[in-house]
């Protein structure tokens, strides 16, 4: 029996995570919870059916009771992660809110199956040194990041010659360039395979989220930048892939269904029969796979830009993202004012050495309001 917190629990790889625990009652069971509150009543039916011992609110509402122990505002999520007992953390939360209670969690000695990409893009060499330091495992939960593990397992790492992380390329993989400009939030939201929070998916759309997840993979797998290499291949089947030097490819396929990655971050080592439709490959058809464009997509480029810089430049990068992001789904910018203000932030916002968590805490911040002021009524226009 495993002993779970779920950090992000009311998200979609929250509920998916939730959904796979009621499937094995014998094999986990979750002690705490954590989201913002801002679906109260979802938050309740939650906890009724799985009585955690505490739950954590960043935005605390009026919640019907019977409820845990509620802790209430952004440390009460510290204070869970790191103070109720479980054996995995599952860090789900999505974006920066994400890092406090992730590293809290890491300095507390808890294993964290981690979703949550953009703690380790902001914070990938303080993250993995503390795990590395407590004997932490930082357990893959991104489909991609899952299948390269998996790859990556029984195998020689100096072997590597490659790491290929696959991309659907989203919902405006073959749009030109000028229409990219008129799409709508209902169009970027209408990702072709995956079922994803909101954010996420308009990160599917700009390629931003193949960014992030370059990030994430250099800081994951302890590889150079230059072996994280991206292949756009609209079918999500093949999941990533690791080339080695004598040219093998090893590549792990299945259907786009996050409960397989959620299940075996949970498991690892193990395996359990994931409650997921099976891969019918004849079923499937063609494979195909293709170069991505940066020029109708460059965030993807940026991202790996920030990479080279390093410091806070990824630090800078998620933030000014993130504020982009949730301009754009309000309606406030069109969609590729999303590269244009990231850019803007990554030559004008000063990058300093990533010392520690507060100074990624203050560039964060420092960003975040940057960029707002960009955003219309500033120096950006609003969309007519
Ligand atoms: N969805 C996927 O298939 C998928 C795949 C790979 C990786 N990921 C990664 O997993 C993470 C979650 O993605 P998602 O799609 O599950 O997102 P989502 O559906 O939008 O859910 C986000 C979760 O984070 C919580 N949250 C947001 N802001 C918070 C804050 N300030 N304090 C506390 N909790 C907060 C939300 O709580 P409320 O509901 O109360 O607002 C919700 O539980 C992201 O980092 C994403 O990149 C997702």
């Amino acid at each position: 029996m495993k002993r779970l917190t779920v950090l992000g629990v009311t998200g979609s790889v929250g509920r998916r995570t939730l959904e796979l625990v009621e499937h094995f009652p014998e094999d986990f069971r979750v002690e705490g919870m954590a989201a913002r509150g801002s679906n109260p009543e979802l938050v309740a039916e939650l906890c009724r059916r799985h009585r955690p011992r505490a739950l954590a609110l960043s935005d605390a509402r009026a919640l019907s009771a019977p409820r845990p122990e509620l802790l209430a505002g952004p440390d009460g999520l510290v204070t869970l992660a790191r103070e109720v007992e479980a054996d995995v953390v599952l860090s789900a939360i999505v974006g920066g809110a994400g890092l406090l209670p992730t590293m809290a969690a890491i300095q507390r000695g808890r294993n964290i199956a981690l979703a949550n990409k953009e703690t380790l893009v902001m914070a990938g060499s303080l993250m993995t040194a503390a795990a590395r330091e407590r004997g932490v495992a930082l357990l893959p939960v991104d489909s991609e990041h899952s299948a390269v593990f998996q790859c990556l397992e029984g195998h020689n790492r100096s072997e590597v010659r490659r790491i290929l992380l696959t991309a659907s390329g989203g919902p405006f993989r073959t749009m030109k360039a000028a229409d990219l400009a008129r799409v709508t939030v209902e169009q970027a939201l209408n990702h072709p395979t995956w079922r994803m929070g909101a954010k996420i998916t308009v990160d599917s759309a700009t390629l931003m989220n193949k960014g992030l997840e370059v990030i994430e993979a250099r800081w994951l797998f302890d590889v150079p930048p230059e072996k994280v290499q991206v292949v756009v291949h609209p079918q999500s089947v093949v999941h990533s892939l690791v080339e080695y030097v004598d040219g093998s490819v090893i590549a792990q396929l299945g259907v786009p269904d996050m409960g397989i990655p959620i299940l075996y971050a949970l498991t690892y080592p193990q395996r359990l029969p994931c409650p997921a439709e099976r891969l019918d490959l004849t079923r499937v058809g063609a494979l195909t796979f293709e170069e991505p464009d940066v020029e109708r997509f460059p965030c993807l480029a940026l991202a790996r830009q920030a990479l080279l810089e390093g410091g806070c430049a990824a630090v800078i990068l998620n933030a000014a993202n993130e504020v982009a992001v949730a301009a754009f789904l309000e309606g406030r910018i069109r969609f590729t004012q999303i590269p244009e203000l990231i850019d803007r932030a990554l030559s004008r916002v000063p990058a300093r050495a990533l010392d520690d968590i507060d100074t990624c805490v203050d560039v964060d911040t420092r960003t975040r309001a940057t960029v707002r002021e960009w955003l219309p009524g500033g120096v950006v226009a609003a969309v007519r």
